[in-house]
């Protein structure tokens, strides 16, 4: 299938903390991983497998970046998806699966603080199919770090790209900006859907 970036302009304006320069600039981020997500799956339709190599080969190579560009856009999707200045509260049965969890809200966001300090890529609110918990999850880049079975509920860019522009190198600013700004309608949609293993990518 032909991958589209969804327009997410209408978050500009809208924000506290996260301006439009930063907005758009992540924008364009997110629709290269798009547009490199086409290329490669175009170029892998053509590409010989039988000359795979794991030293080089053009195979392998694409495949080795298939899921860089292909959680980039998707990753991306999510996150600017779960942003928004209406911001809500998380429905009575994600509060139980946070108190289950966590013990509380407070210690949640402290979780997901610490998981931003710990890795320069990703964080994720996940429910494990496994347990049915709530779980946070570090990627150190697009396509590593997520264990299986997991649909993410939140998703929280901590790359440099997603707050140098506001706030240079304070992270913590940015973690900031970023949980007032959480459509926790879009989160308790996930976790609802998640709960009766829907499908929420599209
Ligand atoms: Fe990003």
């Amino acid at each position: 299938m032909q991958h589209e970036a969804k327009d997410f302009s209408a978050l500009l304006g809208t924000l506290k903390g996260i301006s439009d320069k930063q907005l758009t600039a992540h924008f364009g981020l997110y629709k290269g991983y798009v547009t490199k997500l086409n290329e490669i799956e175009g170029r892998l339709a053509t590409a010989e497998p039988g000359a795979s190599n794991y030293s080089y080969g053009e195979f392998s190579e694409l495949k080795r970046r298939e899921a860089v560009a292909f959680n980039g856009a998707y990753l991306h999707q999510l996150y600017f998806e779960n942003l928004s200045a209406r911001g809500g509260m998380p429905s009575e049965k994600l509060q139980t699966a946070i108190r289950e969890t966590f013990g509380d809200m407070d210690r949640c966001v402290a979780d997901l603080k610490g998981s931003a300090a710990s890795t320069p890529g990703w964080v994720h609110l996940t429910r494990s199919r496994v347990d049915g918990r709530l779980h946070t999850y570090i990627m150190y880049e697009h396509h590593v770090g997520l264990p299986a079975f997991q649909d993410i509920l939140l998703a929280l860019d901590c790359w440099e790209h997603a707050f140098m522009i506001d706030y240079g190198t304070a992270k913590a600013d940015y973690l900031k900006a970023f949980l007032d700004n959480v459509d926790w309608n879009a989160v308790n949609a996930r976790f609802d859907a998640a709960l009766a293993g829907r499908n929420t990518a599209f």
